[in-house]
Parts: structure tokens; C-alpha cells; sequence
């Protein structure tokens, strides 16, 4: 701070609070880390939410199985990974080729109303703040499509090809 690095020579003692003033400001504003950790740019904070709310641990190929490490030109291009249970059998959706299709409100209004199939958590998404949905479109939008459709969901009692994940209750 400049003011602090070159005090006033001129008998002209300035009040202490006129110091303090501007660092506790920043203080109370920034708390520790606080503006690192989250980023500002919607496209960061859509990166780092799509990381940290668990999106890509269904979403992205192989990403839970191999700790984290699906490199980001695949995030969020589905997975063959069948989810099992009474609700039939359901594949995490190719979430770059969804976005892809939609505008930004209407990506909003699909996230806020959808009821999709276990074990996809929606209402999770639907208790985000709209600025942190339309953050992750950003941050979706800009990764731009790629990969395949995940497999088409099969109700109960169809067998399915491929790996699941079995839950408990008759499928
Ligand atoms: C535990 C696994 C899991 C997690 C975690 C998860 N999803 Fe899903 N998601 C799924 C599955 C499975 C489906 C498909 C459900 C169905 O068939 O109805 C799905 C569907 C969706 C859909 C609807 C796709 C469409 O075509 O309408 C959206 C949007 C979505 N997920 C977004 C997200 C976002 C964003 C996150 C992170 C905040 C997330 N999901 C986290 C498993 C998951």
C-alpha cells in the first residue's frame, strides 16, 4: 500500500483510522484465500464447480476409476457405464453435445425443472445459485461438443450390455 510505504512526511499525522480504514476493508472483503480459491471469470468458476460439485465423476469417461486424471478435452462426454436399480438401467449423459444445443436460458430452464433418473443428483443443481449454473454453460459451452452419445437408458427388466453399476432393488 502506498500510503503505508511513503507516510506523510509533513507534520501532518494522519488518525489511525485513516490507515486501518482501507486494510481492514480488505480484510473483512478477502477473507484468507477466499479470491484464489473461487475463481471470478464465469468460465473458471464453471471449471472449478463442474470439478468440485462431482460432475465429472459420472460424467467423464473413466474419471472416479482413475483418480481424477481423464484429461479435459473428454470431460463431461458421457460414460458407457450403466447405473442400475428399480428405475431400469441409466447412463450419465454427453453433457458437451447437450450444451451444445442449447441457448444459456434454456440450459437454465432445463437444469431447473429436469427430473432425471438415479443417481444423476439434480437436486444438487437445482439448489445452485443461477450465477454458478450459467457458469458451468459457460465453462460446457466453450469446451465446444465432442465424443458420442452415452447409451439410451433401458427400462427395468432389459438386459443390458456393458458394465453396471448394480444398486439395491430389482432392476
Ligand atoms: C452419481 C452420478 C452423477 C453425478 C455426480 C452427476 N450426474 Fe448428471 N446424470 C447422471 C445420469 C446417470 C444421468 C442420466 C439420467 C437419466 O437417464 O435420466 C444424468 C443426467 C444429467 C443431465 C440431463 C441430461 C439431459 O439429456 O437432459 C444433466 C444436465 C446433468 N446430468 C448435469 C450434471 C451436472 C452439471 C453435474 C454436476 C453438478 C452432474 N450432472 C452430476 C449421473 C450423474
Amino acid at each position: 500500500m502506498a500510503q503505508l510505504k511513503h507516510p506523510p512526511r509533513a507534520a501532518r499525522p494522519r488518525p489511525a483510522t485513516r490507515l486501518l480504514a482501507p486494510l481492514l476493508a480488505a480484510a473483512l472483503a478477502a477473507p484468507a484465500g477466499a479470491q484464489t480459491d473461487r475463481p471470478v471469470d464465469a468460465v473458471d468458476l464453471g471449471r472449478y464447480l463442474v470439478r468440485t460439485a462431482g460432475c465429472n465423476d459420472c460424467h467423464s469417461p473413466g474419471y472416479a476409476q482413475q483418480g481424477g486424471h481423464t484429461p479435459e478435452s473428454s470431460w463431461l462426454t458421457g460414460d458407457g457405464l450403466g447405473w442400475r436399480g428399480p428405475w431400469g438401467t441409466s447412463y450419465a449423459a454427453n453433457l458437451r453435445l447437450l450444451v451444445a444445443g442449447l441457448g444459456e436460458d434454456q440450459w437454465l430452464q432445463h437444469v431447473r425443472t429436469m427430473r432425471p433418473r438415479p443417481p444423476m443428483p439434480w437436486y444438487d443443481l437445482q439448489a445452485m445459485s443461477e450465477a454458478d449454473l450459467r457458469a458451468i454453460y459457460r465453462y460446457v459451452r466453450q469446451l465446444g461438443p465432442a465424443g458420442q452419445a452415452a447409451p439410451a437408458y433401458q427400462p427395468p427388466g432389459t438386459p443390458v450390455a456393458g458394465p453396471v453399476v448394480q444398486f439395491p432393488g430389482a432392476p
